[in-house]
């Protein structure tokens, strides 16, 4: 009797530490791209992480042709904003997609403007020391668009350091990232519940 106790003991002993050893497996950082053999595979669900702003190159004031035509949908993975927002830095496996739509309508009942219209090309940026521990910073560029701009290419490889990040190096604001094109991560930089437009009016806390 005694032994089969102690025998169930264990038993669940042993359970026991393999729960713990899920709930820790499970509470590491989570990546959201997938590279194999240097090709990034083209993230899918990016729609749904945290959306921090939209630059606008339209072609009209980029003599016909801006390099990265022509608004800039920029999101970052939910797992790198929860770091942001807390620590104020972009954590190791950060990823950020810009998706490029072009100009649909230059009018609106609201007036003059220029408004979205299709979904032209997509283009990623990765830290990570793990994949990337030559790039500058550690950020790797990669673009999944196409001359025609119609269709998006399945993988990408990333572009060699002088094609991206010099430019992103010299000219953004934090750590390679153009938060000051980026109201949601500028605001938000370490501001904890603020940085979510939640608890706090930060208009009003400004004046
Ligand atoms: C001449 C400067 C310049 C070069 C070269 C450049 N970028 Fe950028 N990039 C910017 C600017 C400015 C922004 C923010 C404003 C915007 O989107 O227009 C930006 C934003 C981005 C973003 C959104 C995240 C972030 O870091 O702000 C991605 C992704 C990106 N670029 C990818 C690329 C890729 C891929 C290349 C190389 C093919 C590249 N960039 C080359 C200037 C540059």
């Amino acid at each position: 009797m005694l032994k089969s106790k102690t025998i169930l003991s264990a038993a669940s002993k042993a359970m026991f530490g393999l729960i713990l050893a899920v709930v820790a497996a499970s509470a590491v950082a989570e990546e959201y791209f997938t590279i194999t053999d240097g090709l990034l595979e083209r993230p899918t669900g990016y729609r749904e992480w945290v959306y921090v702003g939209t630059p606008v190159t339209p072609n009209d004031l980029n003599d016909g042709k801006a390099a990265f035509p022509e608004h800039h949908n920029v999101y970052i993975d939910p797992e790198s904003w929860a770091h942001w927002k807390k620590a104020g830095e972009f954590r190791e496996g950060t990823i950020l997609m810009k998706e490029l739509v072009n100009v649909g309508s230059k009018t609106a009942v609201s007036g003059n403007g220029y408004f979205q219209g299709d979904f032209i090309g997509l283009e990623a940026t990765i830290k990570s020391k793990k994949h990337f521990p030559d790039e500058p910073g550690n950020w790797a560029y990669y673009s999944f668009s196409t001359p025609e701009h119609k269709t998006l290419t399945t993988e990408a490889r990333a572009f060699p350091a002088a094609a991206c990040n010099g430019c992103h190096a010299g000219a953004a604001a934090d750590d390679f990232v153009f938060t000051q094109y980026y109201p949601v991560l500028r605001e938000g930089k370490a501001a904890g519940e603020d940085a979510t437009g939640g608890k706090s009016d930060l208009l009003a806390s400004r004046k």
